[in-house]
């Protein structure tokens, strides 16, 4: 139930946080579960049980959330590197590879998280799969002026790419950087790596959602006998 998956979310979310030191720099993922994250470290913060955290926001999102829960923010220009990042996933295959972009955050949430000496990456059960783009097509970010060549590049390679439309916009989703995205369902990915490579050396894409090697920690929410925990 969407009961069950809040409690999950807020479970490994909590989780997450209760693991930031004070002095940290702290990459601050997109999404409903992070904007749990950054909560619960503005709780922490508040409390006195943390103290002189910087966060890197991946998103518009995260940084508005950020100033709402009390967390001073830094940029890349500020900072060579981060102790943590905190992110979620769309999808986790077993050898913590990842689908992300649902949120379509997933250029900058590549960028900070890869920067990051642990990149911790919070889910929910639902989000496990046996194997990538199972259930999650691939968002690719690309240029408005190459979307028409992009798309035939990426059907050529096999996917099927949709235009990704706004829920409460006419016309499609802009990104944070202006760009448009492009959903990509392959049939079957047999090599995440390659793949992900080969997306992002067709000439106008800007960063697609494969993350292959980046994720260091997977932080699992599941309700177990009616009762939430993280493994
Ligand atoms: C954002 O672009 C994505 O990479 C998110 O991290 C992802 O969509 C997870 O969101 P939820 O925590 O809301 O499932």
């Amino acid at each position: 139930s969407e009961d069950a998956v809040k409690q999950m979310k807020q479970a490994v979310a909590k989780a997450a946080a209760d693991r930031v030191q004070s002095g940290m720099i702290v990459g601050l993922g997109t999404g409903s579960t992070t904007a749990f994250v950054i909560q619960f470290l503005g709780d922490r913060l508040r409390k006195g049980e943390l103290s002189h955290i910087s966060g890197v926001p991946t998103s518009f999102q995260a940084s508005v959330l950020a100033k709402k829960y009390g967390i001073p923010l830094v940029t890349l220009d500020d900072v060579e590197k981060l102790d943590i990042a905190i992110d979620g996933a769309d999808e986790v295959d077993p050898a913590k590879n990842l689908i992300k972009g649902g949120g379509a955050a997933h250029t900058r949430e590549k960028i900070v998280d890869s920067l990051a000496d642990q990149f911790l990456v919070v889910v929910d059960s639902s989000k496990l799969v046996p194997k990538l783009g199972a259930t999650f097509p691939v968002p690719v970010e690309v240029l408005p002026f190459a979307v028409a060549p992009v798309t035939h590049a990426l059907k050529a390679l096999g996917g099927q790419p949709e235009l990704r439309m706004g829920v409460k916009k006419d016309g499609p989703v802009v990104t944070d950087q202006g760009n448009l995205v492009l959903d990509v369902k392959f049939e079957d990915i047999p090599n995440p790596a390659e793949l992900e490579k080969t997306i992002n050396n067709i000439p106008g894409v800007v960063e697609n959602g494969l993350f292959v090697n980046v994720a260091d920690v997977i932080l699992i929410g599941e309700i177990v006998d009616g009762q939430p925990r993280v493994r």
